[in-house]
């Protein structure tokens, strides 16, 4: 079996060309991208590729496609997920997969329906410096993490982030940091109460909250504080504390490095290919490709993928209602 794939969008879908071509005998034959002003640079760019502007266009022009990456706006998931589903082709789908719980409750029975094997782009999880803090823990010590997803880029928020309804920082970046403590773990919370501001953004085009702050509750005690603060004056940063009984594990801006009692502090090895490690973000993709070559299970299970919108959902819902919420999985 070959992979022939088409990737809409080309902003991190351009990554997503990268991951695919030439992996394992896989092929991007078309890209599709609605901006005009790429739409030449692109043929250019890819002469041997078709470039299309219309999602619909591309089983027309190709009809071997059997993987299609979807990196287009958030707001535009939903809709080309329902379209490629129906035609039973392997998808990745950007995070976040879908706008709502309304439409996540579509998705799922479409994806059980047609069996759909599915991956979102959950990238931190191939990181090599989160590996490492992943190998250093164990799960049954630890009893408080905290994670800040420090964007660094409010800018982004007034592009297509300000048009796009049901848009939330939760889905946008705070996700990446539940899925990761949740891999950390090996597990899901149970709980989450939640707060956010728009101090920030106030009386701008974007209208919803540019810092949310979460407390996640896990059914064995752990707690983790996530934020996802847009405008901070700090680089693109994932800053990481976890606590164990015997140890904590730090990752700043400054430093990387465990703590095994206070006179003792071993730092991580601190570099570029260990952390923003941006090389092997690929992996996920890859990781994808081999799953269905090699007819292995995917990991993250579509089932995980769709609980971690569950719990993003509960937790923008505790925001809403100023309450804790019980996440129903
Ligand atoms: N996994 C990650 O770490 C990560 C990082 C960045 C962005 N994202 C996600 O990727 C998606 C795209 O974000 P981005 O940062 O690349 O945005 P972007 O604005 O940089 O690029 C998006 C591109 O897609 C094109 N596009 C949008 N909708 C389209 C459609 N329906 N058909 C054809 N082309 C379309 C746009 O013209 C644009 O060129 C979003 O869902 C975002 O949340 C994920």
């Amino acid at each position: 079996m070959k992979i022939i794939a088409a990737v809409i969008g080309t902003g991190i879908g351009s990554k997503h060309i990268e991951a695919i071509d030439k992996y394992r005998n896989s092929h991007v034959t078309i890209v599709c991208e609605n901006d005009n002003s790429k739409f030449q640079k692109l043929k250019k760019k890819f002469p041997k590729k078709k470039i299309v502007s219309d999602y619909k266009d591309i089983l027309k022009v190709e009809k071997n496609v059997n993987f299609i990456s979807i990196a287009s706006y958030d707001h535009h998931h939903f809709e080309q997920l329902k379209y490629f589903i129906k035609y039973n082709k392997f998808i990745t789908v950007e995070k976040p997969m879908v706008l709502s719980y309304e439409q996540l409750k579509i998705i799922d029975k479409m994806i059980s329906k047609y069996k759909t094997k599915l991956i979102s782009n959950l990238v931190l999880r191939e990181v090599n410096l989160f590996k490492k803090i992943k190998s250093e823990i164990n799960k049954k010590k630890v009893y408080y993490l905290e994670g800040d997803y420090l964007w660094g880029r409010l800018f982004k928020l007034f592009g297509w982030r300000s048009k796009s309804k049901n848009y939330s920082i939760t889905l946008g970046a705070a996700i990446h940091i539940i899925d990761l403590f949740n891999w950390f773990l090996n597990d899901k919370p149970t709980h989450v109460y939640a707060v956010g501001n728009n101090l920030l953004t106030k009386g701008s085009k974007f209208k919803g909250l540019s810092l949310t702050s979460y407390f996640f509750k896990y059914k064995n005690g752990i707690i983790a504080k996530i934020s996802a603060n847009a405008g901070c004056i700090h680089p693109h940063f994932h800053e990481i504390k976890i606590f164990q009984k015997d140890k904590t594990i730090v990752s700043n801006l400054k430093n990387q490095f465990k703590i095994n009692n206070v006179n003792k502090i071993t730092n991580f090895s601190k570099s570029k290919s260990n952390y923003p490690d941006k090389k092997n973000r690929k992996k996920i993709i890859r990781g994808f490709i081999d799953a269905i070559l090699d007819k292995k299970k995917i990991s993250p299970t579509v089932k995980y993928q769709i609980d971690l919108m569950k719990i993003c959902f509960a937790a923008d819902k505790s925001i809403k209602f100023n309450k804790e919420i019980k996440i129903k999985y």
